[in-house]
């Protein structure tokens, strides 16, 4: 993980580029507040704390955080996993406690990035058919609608489609508005 062991800056907010919050790879220590945030972000699908250690453990997955302070040591704001499978990486979660402040955007290109160093080629992704603004996020990213996986999501008795969504990774890809590339 070319990089990834250190804080990488967030966006500036507008006034003179200064950030307040960075990226940083996930650890153990953080799986209190991220399964707090899942509560928050996802009421009635959240991955309990026992979930999310066995997520963030797993070699073949990459997770990262956005939290306050240059040095990201601050409260969590965002975080974001990824599974690498051979030429595909999956995009297993992603979530922000402030919209619209760059920081999802911030934590997508992290992930991309991982996925490039770990030799995916492309980056899929499954998103509840009735999440219209993390369809358009992902859509504005260079996402587009490959499939729908029909009541994929069983959310209080209610079946709802995933509508599953892809990216090439390419090599040379630039930079995404937003940090530095990890790399
Ligand atoms: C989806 C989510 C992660 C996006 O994070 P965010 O921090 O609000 O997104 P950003 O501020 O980084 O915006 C990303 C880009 O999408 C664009 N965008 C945001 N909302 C948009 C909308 N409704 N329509 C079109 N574009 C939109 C932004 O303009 C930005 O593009 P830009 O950098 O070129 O300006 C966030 O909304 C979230 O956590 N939602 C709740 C949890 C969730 O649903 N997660 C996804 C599960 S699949």
């Amino acid at each position: 993980m070319t990089g990834a062991d250190r804080a990488v800056p967030g966006a500036g907010e507008g006034t003179g580029g200064a950030s307040d919050w960075a990226l940083r790879p996930a650890g153990l220590e953080d799986i209190e507040e991220i399964a707090a945030a899942e509560l928050e972000l996802f009421p009635d699908e959240a991955w309990s704390p026992l979930q999310l250690a066995e997520e963030i453990g797993h070699p073949s997955r990459r997770y990262v955080i956005a939290a306050r302070g240059a040095d990201a040591s601050g409260a969590l704001l965002g975080y974001a996993g990824i599974m690498l499978a051979g030429e595909l990486a999956d995009l297993h979660t992603i979530g922000t406690r402030c919209e619209g402040r760059g920081i999802g955007r911030a934590l997508l290109a992290w992930c991309e990035e991982q996925a490039r160093e770990g030799g995916a080629e492309r980056m899929l992704l499954e998103v509840r058919e009735d999440n219209a603004r993390a369809r358009s996020v992902y859509a504005a990213a260079g996402y587009r609608e490959i499939d729908r996986r029909r009541g994929y999501y069983r959310i209080r008795g209610r079946a709802i489609d995933a509508i599953v969504m892809e990216r090439t990774l390419a090599a040379s890809a630039p930079p995404a508005p937003g940090p530095p590339s990890v790399s």
